[in-house]
Order: structure tokens, then C-alpha cells, then sequence
């Protein structure tokens, strides 16, 4: 790609608004999670959803070996959750001993809108990234309330209850 078209992809990108998630699963019994805004629903018949992870993070790694995976919508009010699990220190992601769990054992983040409990059913190599293929087994609502947004590198939430 050129690298003006390079930075104008970055801009469109960087314009286009999304949800925002944390994306949990289970390495050696030990919780893995990380923020991710490139969740989207795939199908309903199955019900499929696909994730974008960077290959070889903690993320990816726990969701192949385990073969599980929860996405958390996070509310407005979780933009400190939101920039902690996308801290590079992962170390004060969940609290130490204690970690509450989804009818698959998989971590739930707490204050989250609504879960999605997966499990794999395809990672496909893309570029630097693997696309994690999820079949929902369980969909929660948790909590009323607005969505957390990422918009322009900002996190963001609607004005008012549309
Ligand atoms: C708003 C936002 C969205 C993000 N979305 C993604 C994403 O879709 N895929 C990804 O691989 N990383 C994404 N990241 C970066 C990860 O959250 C970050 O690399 C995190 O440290 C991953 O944790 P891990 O390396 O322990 O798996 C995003 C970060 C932010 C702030």
C-alpha cells in the first residue's frame, strides 16, 4: 500500500465508530483477557460471531489452547476496564484469587451490558492477526445501560438513552 494510503486507511479507520469489548478466556485455569473492538456478528443460523487477535498475545494463545471464549460488551461506565485490558502490564487485569465465571467457566467481566459465551469452531491465520470463529452457546443480558464507544482513539458514550 502506498503510505498515503496507508495514513488515509488508518484515518477512515480511526472514523469509523465501534462498541467496545473485552474478550476473556482460560490459560492453564489462570484468567486471559483483552480489549477488543474488532468483534462483529458473523451469522444467527448458526449463531456466529468473529473476533481479530493479534497472533501470539495471551488472548490468542488461551482461546486456542482452550478452545473457549467469552465477549464482554462493555457499558459506558467500564472505560477504566476497557484501558486496563488493553494495558501492556497484564498483571492487574483480574483481581488475583477471585474471578466470576460464565455457565462455561469462562471469565465475565463484572458491570459488562451483555456476555457471549463461545466456543471455537474455526481460527483462520490473517496477516498478523488470527480471526477467531465463535459459535454462541450462551447470550446473557447483564445490566441495563448504554454502550462503551471508541471513535477517533477516544472512548465515548451516546449523548442519551436512544
Ligand atoms: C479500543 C481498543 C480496541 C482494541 N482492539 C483490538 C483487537 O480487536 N484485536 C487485538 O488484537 N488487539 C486489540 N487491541 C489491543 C489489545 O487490547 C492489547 O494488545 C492487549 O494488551 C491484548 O492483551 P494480551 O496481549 O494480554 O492478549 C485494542 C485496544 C484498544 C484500546
Amino acid at each position: 500500500m502506498q503510505e498515503n494510503t496507508e495514513q488515509t486507511f488508518r484515518e477512515v479507520m480511526r472514523g469509523y465508530p465501534t462498541g467496545v469489548t473485552i474478550v476473556t478466556s482460560l490459560s492453564e485455569a489462570k484468567p486471559v483477557g483483552g480489549t477488543m473492538n474488532s468483534f462483529t456478528s458473523v451469522s444467527m443460523t448458526p449463531p456466529l460471531v468473529a473476533v481479530f487477535i493479534t497472533a501470539g498475545s495471551n488472548t490468542a494463545q488461551a482461546i486456542a489452547e482452550s478452545r473457549k471464549f467469552n465477549v464482554n460488551i462493555l457499558s459506558a461506565s467500564q472505560e477504566e476496564d476497557a484501558r486496563k485490558f488493553a494495558d501492556p502490564d497484564s498483571a492487574m487485569r483480574f483481581a488475583q484469587d477471585h474471578f466470576e465465571s460464565g455457565s462455561n467457566g469462562i471469565p465475565v467481566i463484572p458491570g459488562s451490558i451483555a456476555c457471549l459465551e463461545c466456543t471455537l469452531e474455526d481460527q483462520i491465520p490473517v496477516a498478523d492477526h488470527i480471526m477467531f470463529l465463535g459459535k454462541v452457546t450462551t447470550a446473557s443480558h447483564l445490566k441495563e445501560g448504554n454502550p462503551l464507544l471508541y471513535y477517533r482513539r477516544k472512548f465515548l458514550e451516546l449523548p442519551s438513552d436512544p
